[in-house]
């Protein structure tokens, strides 16, 4: 199969059967850690820079600035490098150090910024609005366009055009469709998508359990591990009445699953993946019958030290 250029391999990424995790059952996932950017958030990326160009708001040659956990930034250096524009990440010195050699590698400029109230690999919602704040004024100062992914549209509208038809189109019987979330561009894209399809199917968000500010309205701590979610604020964007059902996840549940899906089903996948598959099988076990389940593979492994 010829791919015309990077940006090629991004979207239609496969739906893979995992069989080896709930006897008796498989599940769904799409393998998004496979994209060139290393994971789903190449999809908003990508969006983001075309409605940008679209708009008028986005000039060949001009800087873009991204706020980023290390993987919006990954997907927006694959973009930006094939759109002609030089790219600055702005991030919180918490995340992995895989996360910024992976940027680096991929032509990004580098801003670190001070965490807060986080700790290594433990990235909070104070630490990115830190992260966010600097990334701002950053981009007013060199004249950049800011990508903003917590507040732009187009990280719902990827989701909307692509995950969503991607699993319509590969598994029409699908009946719940389980989805961690950060900015909330993964779960609102692609369950309003689905539900349009079939008022009918079930749609799941994920949280930490220590940030589940979406369940609960509180946020017990603001540490975890699942890097890029859990910021312990309502996504902008966030519709009440999308989500049937979240499920929390604790460190321990994830860490555990996430080891599972490298030793059990050959899968080095990194935690975000960990946490929507335990939620998927704690799903599963309140709802028996259901059959068909989708959820999505986030990240690869490679982007964490501890993994
Ligand atoms: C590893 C990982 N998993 C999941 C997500 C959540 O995606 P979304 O922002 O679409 O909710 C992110 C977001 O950055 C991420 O980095």
């Amino acid at each position: 199969m010829i791919k015309k250029g990077t940006l090629e391999l991004i979207n239609n990424t496969p739906l893979l059967v995992l069989d080896k995790i709930v006897a008796d059952k498989v599940i769904y996932a799409k393998a998004d850690y496979l994209q060139p950017g290393g994971s789903v958030k190449d999809r908003a990326a990508y969006q983001l820079v075309k409605d940008a160009y679209e708009r008028g708001d986005l000039k060949k040659g001009q800087p873009v600035v991204e706020m980023t956990s290390g993987n919006m930034g990954a997907g927006m250096a694959v973009v930006c490098k094939q759109f002609g524009n030089p790219f600055y990440a702005v991030m919180s010195e918490g995340n992995s150090i895989e996360r910024r050699k992976a940027l680096k590698a991929l032509g990004a400029e580098i801003i670190l910024t001070k965490q807060v109230n986080g700790t290594m690999g433990m990235v909070t919602g104070d630490d990115i609005k830190h992260a966010g704040d600097v990334a701002r004024e950053y981009a007013k100062e060199i004249n950049a366009f800011y990508a903003d992914q917590f507040n732009s549209p187009s990280c719902l509208t990827a989701h909307y055009n692509t995950t969503g038809p991607e699993i319509w189109e590969d598994l029409p019987e699908v009946e719940a469709f389980v989805s961690i979330v950060g900015s909330g561009g993964t779960f609102m894209g692609t369950s309003k998508f689905l539900r349009e399809q079939n008022p009918a199917i079930k749609c799941i968000a994920v949280e930490p359990e220590n940030t589940a500010i979406l369940k609960t309205g509180k946020v017990k701590s603001a540490k975890h591990i699942i890097q890029g979610t859990g910021y312990g604020f309502v996504p902008p964007h966030w519709e009440d009445g999308l989500a049937d059902e979240i499920i929390t996840v604790s460190d321990d549940e994830v860490r555990e699953m996430t080891v599972r899906l490298s030793e059990e089903q050959g899968l080095y996948v990194g935690y975000s993946s960990g946490a929507n598959i335990a939620a998927t099988i704690k799903f599963l076990e309140k709802n028996s019958s259901i059959k068909y389940i989708a959820t999505i593979l986030c990240d690869t492994g490679y982007k964490y030290s501890d993994l």
